[in-house]
């Protein structure tokens, strides 16, 4: 994928910018990187907190001919590459806690927020808007996160240049995205479950449709986590926010 990559100072969110970019035209492998969001957003309506310069804050438009039902599958793309990066630039362990959330030391340092836009064209295919946030030199969190958000640099004990971790993560991305389309998920969906630190673990997942408690069993073929609770019944979790417990 030939990237552009388009620099600002502050703005809202990137994926705002790369949204408008894509809506005009913009082609597939534009980047939008920022040194601090005004705006930042996460998944299930919440913001990212996004001070200026210690973090990456980047969006990349990608048209893999999905359909928006498939798009979920950009995110995995997306958290796999992040959690390589993560490791390369630091030498640091990262894991994926389902769905997407890059983790270090088992706390938060990385998200993932995919959105779509539907093509313009008829017949044509929607365009996946992959916005990446990663806590690079990051030392203070808002109090809601804490306790539960860390930064490469507070697990390394000492800051590394966020330019390197972005062309760490840009290379990965790079690789992981033309494996998708050589190769489709599958090699994707494996190299995610050699990151996965859920499954296996019992998991409390806070989700739109209440608390589902009990032993993470696995991932079915499209994304869901497969939860079994202590009545022995299995659920299917599409969407929610995992708060890890012990192992199974
Ligand atoms: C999450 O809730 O875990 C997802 C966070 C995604 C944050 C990134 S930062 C770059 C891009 N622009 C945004 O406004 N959000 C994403």
């Amino acid at each position: 994928m030939q990237y552009a990559i388009h620099r600002f100072e502050s703005v809202t969110s990137t994926n705002d910018i790369a949204i408008r970019m894509a809506e005009e035209g913009a082609p597939e492998g534009t980047v939008v990187v920022a040194r601090e969001q005004t705006a930042g957003r996460g998944r299930r309506g919440r913001s990212w907190s996004s001070p200026p310069g210690t973090g990456l804050y980047l969006s990349v438009v990608l048209q893999p001919g999905l359909t928006c039902e498939q798009l979920w599958q950009m995110a995995f793309v997306a958290s796999v590459a992040a959690a390589e990066a993560v490791g390369r630039a630091s030498g640091l362990p990262a894991r994926i806690k389902w769905p997407n959330d890059v983790l270090l030391n088992e706390r938060k340092a990385c998200g993932i927020l995919v959105e779509a836009r539907k093509p313009s064209a008829r017949g044509g295919q929607p365009t996946a808007i992959v916005g990446i946030g990663l806590n690079v030199n990051t030392e203070e969190f808002p109090p809601e996160i804490a306790q539960t958000a860390t930064s490469i640099a507070l697990e390394l004990g000492r800051p590394v240049p966020v330019a390197h971790v972005e062309d760490a993560l840009l290379a990965s991305l790079d690789a992981r995205y033309g494996m998708y389309l050589a190769e489709g998920f599958a090699p994707v969906f494996q190299a995610w479950k050699g990151f996965d630190c859920t499954v296996g673990r019992h998991v409390a997942v806070d989700t739109p449709d209440g608390v589902v408690a009990g032993a993470a069993l696995g991932l079915d073929s499209e994304g869901n986590l497969v939860i079994e609770g202590e009545d022995g019944v299995s659920r299917r979790v599409t969407a929610g926010e995992v708060i890890l417990r012990g192992s199974v």
